[in-house]
């Protein structure tokens, strides 16, 4: 963090040490127009942070802190292409594949759009003939699509799949990601080799686990139906063009994106093509465009209202200025059950850093750890500890305002508990409350002296809360970008590079060093005792 910064943290620091035992409760009661104060619309999505414990005051502060940052000016410096991923030395312009106006997107010196679209052209082409059957395998139209890459190659089109089952028409969709041979076998057991297309998926074409698994799924196929048939049945998704070829993918069944779109930010691009087959182009084209309309806004809204910019703020209290260390994504929509491991790459892979832009130990927290799961699930699981633990846990709550399939009123239940949790976490319930219930139940007053302490909440927990019509291609667009945007604000004011990736680097380097030895064709030397000593107990328990 740079100097004026890190002057403008200390100042919200010592605004967080004076307002400590601030409750949120008062703040409304100090404002009745709290809710409209401090909740804010992007086109179908509000966002509610009147649930934090957060004023004008706070406000200011923490507007003074994303400028002092330089945000504004690292804003534009994102969107004109510069190559803001110094260490990779690449532009940052995800946005440009979600570009619905007809204004031109220039990295190096050249407008990328013209590519963009062709892309988009070509893929929008393949999934209308996949859908409607003119484009088959040996067996016919395809029936299953087998989706194979991993990290951003899978997460992206898996939890957007999840989030708009309900718009799936097309051929059934399958994702295989972990080397765990497991995954594969799983998969290869319930599809027809005559009507499966199978979906490599992967920037650099390298990785281990797709490179793996994909290899794994041609010899089943080319068992199945013989060498040729891998023309007709697989397609690939990549920056890396030349090496799809050698695979025996055919040129024009290899959709390209540019190493300006990273990896957790890649299912705009080409990635998104299993997306596209299973939920038809218009669709696909909607969900662009929830994301376009996030970016318009981040660019044009002032900080006060800028959505992204706002859930970074209140993000930056919380880590900076409070000292919470994990963030919970607790999201009321069941389809939404990939979103926290979606967002879990999206925002742990770019911020979980510790050396700033001036190549300097950061001086402050960075990124969260980022967790979560469906509520009401996770209401009789881990609410335990949001509510009464030790950890403050801020939370973002997320619910449609209508299901995507109604039935009886379970989604009356299913708001009426959403809201119901982001009461008691900021309201909690006193001793004296629980007192009177006690004694109202007719319990003894050794047995409530007894139970008081175990039943009090001590609430003031932070909660924001996401509310949309319904959970459309054009909202879900909308919530990934805002969450992309809130990462990279965050980036910023930490002065960190949020598009490098470097950290995932090391275990692959010694996984690729120890596979001689764990398949036990070279001995176990000069590992550490715990290495040498699991290598020697896993090959007698394997019988060698
Ligand atoms: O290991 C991390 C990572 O590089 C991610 O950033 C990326 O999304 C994933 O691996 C997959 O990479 P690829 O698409 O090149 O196979």
């Amino acid at each position: 963090m740079r100097e004026i910064a890190h002057t403008v943290l200390t100042q919200l620091q010592n605004h967080r040490k004076e307002t400590q035992d601030r409750r949120i409760t008062d703040l409304f009661s100090a404002d009745p127009a709290r809710f409209e104060g401090y909740s804010v619309r992007c086109e179908e999505v509000l966002f509610d942070y009147s649930k934090t414990n957060i004023n004008g005051e706070t406000l200011e502060c923490l507007i003074e802190l994303a400028e002092a940052a330089g945000l504004s000016q690292k804003r534009d410096q994102l969107f004109s292409g510069h190559h803001i991923n110094v260490t990779e030395d690449r532009a940052v312009q995800h946005m440009a594949l979600r570009n619905m106006s007809n204004f031109p997107v220039v990295i190096d010196g050249q407008d990328v759009m013209p590519s963009v679209l062709a892309v988009r052209a070509a893929m929008t082409a393949f999934s209308k003939g996949v859908r409607n059957g003119t484009i088959a395998g040996q067996g016919g139209a395809f029936t299953d699509v087998v989706n194979i890459g991993i990290g951003g190659s899978d997460l992206g089109p898996v939890m957007a799949a999840a989030a708009l089952k309900p718009r799936c028409d097309g051929p059934d969709l399958h994702f295989v990601s972990n080397i765990d041979g497991s995954d594969i076998l799983e998969v290869l057991e319930k599809i027809p080799p005559a009507t499966t297309l199978f979906i490599v998926a992967s920037k650099t074409f390298t990785t281990q686990e797709t490179m793996t698994n994909a290899q794994t799924a041609r010899d089943w196929l080319v068992k199945a139906l013989g060498e040729n048939a891998v023309a007709d049945h697989f397609i690939a998704l990549s920056t890396a063009l030349d090496k799809t070829a050698a695979f025996g993918i055919r040129d024009d069944r290899a959709f390209g994106f540019w190493d300006w779109v990273g990896g957790r930010y890649s299912v705009w691009s080409a990635i998104g093509l299993s997306l596209m087959l299973a939920i038809g182009p218009e669709d696909f084209e909607e969900f662009l465009a929830g994301g376009h309309a996030v970016d318009r806004h981040f660019q044009a809204a002032p900080l006060r209202e800028n959505m992204p910019v706002l859930m970074a703020l209140i993000g930056i209290w919380h880590r900076n200025a409070c000292g919470y260390g994990t963030h919970a994504v607790l999201p009321y929509d069941n389809h939404l059950l990939r979103f926290p491991a979606y967002l879990q790459q999206l925002d742990m892979e770019s911020n979980g850093k510790s050396i700033t832009l001036e190549n300097q130990a950061a001086s402050t927290q960075t990124g969260p750890i980022v967790w979560g799961e469906p509520g009401t699930n996770g209401q009789h699981a881990f609410y335990q500890l949001i509510h009464q633990g030790t950890s403050v846990v801020p939370a973002d709550f997320l619910i449609a305002a209508k299901p995507a399939q109604a039935i009886g009123d379970h989604h009356e239940k299913l708001a009426a508990n959403a809201f119901a949790q982001t009461e008691a976490l900021m309201q909690g319930k006193s001793a004296k409350e629980v007192e009177d219930d006690l004694r109202h139940a007719g319990m003894s007053e050794a047995k409530i002296a007894q139970l008081t302490p175990h039943k009090v909440f001590p609430g003031n927990r932070p909660t924001c809360t996401f509310l949309y019509p319904g959970l459309t291609p054009f909202v879900l667009g909308q919530l990934v970008a805002l969450y992309e945007h809130k990462v990279f604000v965050q980036g910023a004011i930490w002065n960190i590079n949020s598009f490098d990736q470097w950290g995932v680097e090391l275990g692959k380097e010694l996984a690729g060093e120890l596979l001689p030895m764990v398949k036990g064709e070279a001995p176990a030397e000069n590992r550490n005792g715990s290495t040498v000593g699991l290598l020697e107990v896993f090959h007698k328990m394997r019988g060698k």
